[in-house]
């Protein structure tokens, strides 16, 4: 089936994010759907991706955009059916193309089976222990049973008819599951050996580092917190993703397991990457850092590192779904990203056509790092960040739980401009239903546009994934840093290959070499120009 039958393709594979409400719509409803991805898998193959990680595609409420699950082993309606998940993934594997799932083991949704049956039985039911139900505090059981804020805001308990309360970390429609509750692992582990069977190369798990938590739920100040913390990285956690590796690694072609693990320590966060645990992990350290010389040199050395104590390969990663989209962040004067400061830097100025040429440049950098790369769905067309969307349009439940004052993720979330054909530059068929999140002018951005034009940000990616499939020396191996001015990033990578970044604001020399193979903006006269980066044959 594949051509490249690697058993370590995650150590060097280049992971391209789609989120499926997003991507495109084909039954014509403004919601994308297995069916548009299917028609759009020839795209994928083109832009030379080797892999696709789905965000959650089962059957949910959408309280949380499909992180509220509420059956694991099925498609949400508004996608499709199994049968077209089963046929995709097939499709995929023919194109060489490997498939990750999202799995979301903190939390369920509130519609799931389990919460519901736990509504039903009352306290003190085998069901509610499958959740984190308590009495309350007060006199009357009035007051949360601690004083645990959610991540999407306001308390992390809600409180239930029977006068119960129940825990939940994100929104209130994500009821957290107990994981010391042996019929949640049991039942974990079968819903990765469910989509396993079906082919699914790897996983994707959500909120890795939370899903174990303090049993005495204690109060503590969130400013500083106790060690261990009492729900983010407690190490009992570690027992998990072993067992979940032994699932992994009991088929033929291992399965591969890769963390959506926020973590400040980068020992702490090496971990989770030892080699009975997941193969990879997001790094989100990279994706925040700004554009920088020095900031960047020192996160690669520093993800090198942590990554080479434990064997396993680094990941490069700048965007995706929660995060504020690369162009509009590197065309601020803050050019990092920290979910703390969204807030803080909506809407402040931003000059799309620097953030623009920067990601070019950033997307050479990553593509030539060593280990794999993640590209979110509509980075390849150097999309920018929606940030005045109607408040009306707005679906994030960190938009509504903040009472408006946080704008949430929808900005980075609007669907993908394909043509100038049907509706919403090509997402949905002519005549469909409005995009479920509205689209700005983007007839300049769109796939059809892109293609013919070979300065596009498209074009780019697809020329960068093609030499980068070509280069043996690329993906995961040994990298050598060159002397170089400071604000200038240069590294070689084995069999003659070397990548320039130019972070200052002058033209730089570049080193001696016998051709340029790549670059985001064309060197003159052996210079890199300003917000530039060039791939070099050096041998
Ligand atoms: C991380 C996901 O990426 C995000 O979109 C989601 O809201 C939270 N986990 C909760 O599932």
């Amino acid at each position: 089936m594949f051509h490249n039958d690697a058993r370590d393709w995650w150590r060097h594979a280049v992971i391209y994010q789609v989120y499926p409400r997003s991507f495109a719509d084909a039954n014509g409803d403004g919601v994308g759907d297995l069916a548009g991805i299917r028609a759009k898998l020839g795209y994928l193959h083109t832009l030379g991706i080797n892999a696709i990680w789905f965000s959650p595609w089962y059957p949910s409420p959408m309280a949380d955009a499909g992180y509220d699950v509420a059956d694991y082993r099925d498609i949400d309606p508004s996608f499709g059916t199994l049968a077209e998940a089963e046929a995709l993934i097939a499709e995929a594997h023919e194109l060489d193309i490997r498939i990750i799932v999202d799995i979301v083991p903190n939390h369920c949704s509130d519609a799931h089976a389990w919460f519901q049956r736990a509504l039903a039985e009352g306290p003190g039911s085998p069901a509610r222990d499958l959740f984190w139900f308590r009495a309350g505090r007060g006199e009357h059981g009035e007051l949360p049973p601690n004083d645990w804020h959610s991540v999407f805001n306001g308390p992390a308990w809600t409180r239930v008819a029977d006068g119960e309360w129940y825990l939940h970390l994100f929104a209130p429609e994500q009821p957290d599951l107990n994981w010391e509750n042996p019929l949640v692992r049991d039942e974990f582990e079968d819903i990765l050996r469910f989509w396993f069977d079906r082919g699914v190369d790897g996983i994707r798990i959500d909120s890795a580092a939370m899903c174990v938590k303090d049993p005495e739920l204690a109060d503590f100040d969130p400013a500083a917190p106790p060690t261990p913390h009492p729900f983010v990285d407690r190490d009992e956690i570690h027992d998990i993703y072993r067992s979940w590796r032994t699932v992994a690694d009991s088929y033929e072609t291992p399965r591969a397991l890769i963390g959506e693990v926020w973590l400040a320590d980068i020992d702490r966060f090496a971990q989770y990457l030892r080699a009975d645990e997941m193969h990879a992990a997001f790094n989100f350290d990279f994706l925040g850092c700004p554009w920088d010389a020095k900031a960047l040199r020192h996160c690669v050395d520093a993800t090198l590192a942590s990554h080479a104590g434990v064997g396993a390969p680094s990941t490069w990663v700048l965007c995706n779904h929660d995060v504020t989209r690369t162009v509009t962040r590197y065309g601020r004067a803050e050019t990092g990203f920290e979910h703390g400061l969204r807030q803080a830097r909506h809407l402040t100025p931003t000059d799309e056509a620097l953030g623009l040429r920067r990601a070019r440049a950033a997307a050479l950098l990553t593509l030539a790092l060593p280990g794999s790369v993640y590209v979110y769905q509509g980075e390849e067309l150097g999309l920018p960040d929606v940030e005045q969307l109607p408040d009306d349009t707005r679906q994030d439940p960190i938009y509504h739980r903040s009472g408006g004052t946080d704008p949430g993720r929808d900005g980075c979330r609007v669907p993908l401009p394909w043509s100038s054909a049907g509706s919403s530059h090509g997402f949905s068929p002519s005549g469909a239903a409005p995009a479920w999140l509205p689209q700005p002018d983007w007839a300049h951005l769109t796939v059809e546009a892109q293609q013919a034009d070979p300065g596009s940000m498209l074009r780019l990616y697809q020329a960068a994934l093609a030499v980068r499939g070509a280069e043996a020396g690329l993906g995961d191996g040994p990298m050598t840093w060159l002397d170089t001015p400071e604000q200038v990033v240069a590294f070689t990578r084995p069999g003659g290959f070397t990548c320039v970044v130019n972070l200052s604001t002058e033209a730089v020399e570049l080193p001696e070499h016998s051709a340029v193979l790549l670059a985001s903006v064309e060197p003159a006269g052996g210079r890199l120009p300003a917000d530039a980066a060039a791939w070099l044959r050096t041998a």
